[in-house]
Order: structure tokens, then C-alpha cells, then sequence
């Protein structure tokens, strides 16, 4: 049977992360192990989901590392102080996950004993090259546009920049491992705003590294980027047991490139959520029938699960993947 799981399976579409939400801030619900334990377990218990993703945020570390985070309601993230020059990068702490976040890290271990013992817990982190876009930006971006000037202009700043990330990063994803989380994605969400050549010169040494310490715990690593069709077998060659794609490539063509050996996950366009029934579950077979029912296949959507998506259609994906 096909494992399926979903990105943002927590979230705004599901009502009882809403009533929490009521009462708590994101951040709170972040910086309370208890209440980010009961978040992640919400979707296990409503969907039937093969396994839970910590309640967590991939910028979390930027508090620790003095950047300031706030999340302002409809507007994403807010990022007080954004990194510029060379100066603000060699400030940057070198963080002890221990100390600096332990708070997740007890998270992991609430959720994972309060998990029935067969649904295993995905820790996870921001790739390099994604949480250096919000830390430049300083939020949301649609073009990229401080990220990619400071990686032209300032390659030395650029790669010091990146390489702190790698080491944050790869020793945070070992330190889930070490906390009880059995499997850890890393998450380049953006990485598909560039081109084949730079993402080579600029991003892969540096992904490379953060899925090797990841990797050095021994759990499988889903390294996941979307937009990386263009350069897939590049992505795949940074590393990951697993490699996750988005929709806009079809899974069997994703799969011959990043190779039969590795794993993949996806590739569902969350949009085919909000789609009726016919259409939804028709995308839903088409995926695994280009899987062909090869071992090595994890169901999941291409990215998160839109606020907008009704609780009842992302059940019954879970229903339709496991035979229904
Ligand atoms: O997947 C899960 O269920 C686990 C929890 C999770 C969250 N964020 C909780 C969250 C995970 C895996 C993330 C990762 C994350 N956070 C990414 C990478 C994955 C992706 O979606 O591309 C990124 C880019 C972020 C940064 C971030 N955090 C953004 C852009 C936002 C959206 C802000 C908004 O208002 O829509 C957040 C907030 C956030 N993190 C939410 C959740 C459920 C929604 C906010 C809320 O409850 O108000």
C-alpha cells in the first residue's frame, strides 16, 4: 500500500487548528511543545494520514539568530531585521539546537510518544537557499529580486551566508533525529525561482552539506523543492533518500531522472484538492499509475495543503491512495 502524507497537513483548512487558533498566535503555538504536540497529531487522528510532521515553522530560527520574527494576520512572515552585508552575516551566531530551540526539539519528543507507535514523525528544516531568501527579503517575495542581487553582487557574502545556514540546518535535522523524529524533510520551497546554472554555483554545495549532517542521524532524508524541473537531476544529486516534486512534471518522467533507486514523493497539485470529486480523484489514480505500484513511492501533494481545501476531499485522497 501506497504511504500518503500531506505538507501543511496542520493548518488553516482544518477546524480544529482554527478554534486553537483563536486563542493562540502561530508562534505560540510553535513555542509550546504541548500545544505544537496536540497540532501535529490533529491530522493523524481526522485523515488517517501514514505519518505526522511536527508542528513547527521553518523560520523558527531566526529568533536565536537575532533576525526578530512576526507573523502579521493575512500578510506571512515579517522578518525585523534582514540581513544586507557581509557585517550582518558574520554577526550571526553559531546556534547550539539544544539550547537555541529546544522547544522543538521537546515538541518531537511529546508528539512521538503521544503518536500510535506505527505512524512515524517527520521532523523537518528550511534548505538553505529558501530560508536565506526570507532572511535577505525579509518576508514573503514574488521575484526574488534582494536575494538574487546579493548572490550576484556579493558571492563571498552570499556563500558565507549560505554555508552558516548549511551548518544550522544539517546539525538542527540531526538533533530531531536524536529527539525521536524517524524521517526529516528539508524544505527548499523556492529554490525553482532559479536557473539551472545557478543553482549549481549558488545552492547545491550548500544543500549537499545540510543533507549530509541530516543524513549522518541515520534517519532518510526527502530533500523537496518545487520549480525544479528544469534541474531535477541536479536537486536529486544534493542528496536525500528521497527526493519530493511538485506537479508541474509528471511523477514517471520525475522518477527516471532523479532514479529508480531513490524514493520520491508527491506530486499532487493542491489545487486538484478544490477540484470536484471526478477530476480530484482521476489526478489522484493518474499519479499512481505512473508510481506503477513500484516500492519506493510516498503519496503526497506537490506543496501544502491550501486554506481554502475542504477536510472532507483531503480525506478522501487518503482513502483513494490506500484502496478505496
Ligand atoms: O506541514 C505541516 O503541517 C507542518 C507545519 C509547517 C508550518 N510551516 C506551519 C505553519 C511547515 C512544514 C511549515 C514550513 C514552512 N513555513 C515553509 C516551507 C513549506 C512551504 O509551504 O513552502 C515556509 C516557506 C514557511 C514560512 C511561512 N510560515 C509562511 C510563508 C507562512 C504563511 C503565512 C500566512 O499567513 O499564510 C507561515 C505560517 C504558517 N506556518 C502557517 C502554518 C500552518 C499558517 C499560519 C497560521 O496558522 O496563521
Amino acid at each position: 500500500m501506497t504511504p500518503v502524507w500531506f505538507m501543511r497537513q496542520a493548518g488553516r483548512y482544518m477546524p480544529e487548528y482554527r478554534k486553537l487558533r483563536e486563542r493562540y498566535s502561530i508562534l505560540d503555538l510553535c513555542h509550546t511543545p504541548e500545544l505544537a504536540a496536540q497540532v501535529t497529531l490533529q491530522p493523524v487522528e481526522r485523515l488517517g494520514v501514514d505519518a505526522a510532521i511536527l508542528f513547527a515553522d521553518i523560520l523558527l530560527p531566526f529568533e536565536p539568530l537575532g533576525l526578530g520574527l512576526s507573523f502579521a494576520a493575512g500578510e506571512g512572515p515579517h522578518i525585523a531585521n534582514p540581513v544586507g552585508r557581509q557585517a550582518d552575516v558574520e554577526r550571526l551566531p553559531v546556534l547550539d539546537p539544544e539550547q537555541d530551540l529546544g522547544y522543538v526539539l521537546e515538541a518531537v519528543r511529546l508528539a512521538r510518544a503521544a503518536l500510535p507507535k506505527d505512524v512515524p514523525l517527520i521532523g523537518f528544516a528550511g534548505a538553505p537557499f529558501t530560508l536565506a531568501s526570507y532572511a535577505i527579503e525579509g518576508g514573503s517575495t514574488r521575484t526574488f529580486t534582494r536575494t538574487k542581487t546579493l548572490m550576484y553582487q556579493a558571492p563571498d557574502t552570499w556563500h558565507l551566508l549560505l554555508g552558516k545556514l548549511a551548518e544550522l540546518v544539517g546539525r538542527y535535522l540531526a538533533a530531531q533525529a536524536r529527539s525521536g523524529a524517524q524521517a526529516l524533510q528539508l524544505f527548499d520551497s523556492w529554490v525553482g525561482c532559479l536557473s539551472p546554472q545557478d543553482y549549481n554555483t549558488f545552492v547545491l554545495p550548500h544543500s549537499r552539506r545540510a543533507l549530509a549532517l541530516a543524513s549522518e542521524s541515520g534517519v532518510p532524508v526527502i530533500h523537496f523543492g518545487t520549480g525544479t524541473a528544469s534541474f531535477l537531476e541536479d536537486f536529486a544529486g544534493a542528496g536525500g533518500a528521497v527526493v519530493g516534486v511538485d506537479w508541474r512534471i509528471p511523477l514517471d518522467a520525475a522518477w527516471r531522472r532523479i532514479g529508480e533507486s531513490r524514493a520520491v514523493q508527491g506530486n499532487l497539485d493542491p489545487a486538484a484538492l478544490l477540484a470536484p470529486a471526478a477530476e480530484r480523484d482521476a489526478q489522484v489514480r493518474d499519479i499512481l499509475a505512473r508510481a506503477g505500484g513500484r516500492p519506493g513511492h510516498i503519496f503526497n501533494l506537490g506543496h501544502g495543503v491550501l486554506p481554502e481545501t475542504d477536510v472532507g476531499a483531503v480525506r478522501a485522497v487518503v482513502d483513494l491512495v490506500h484502496g478505496g
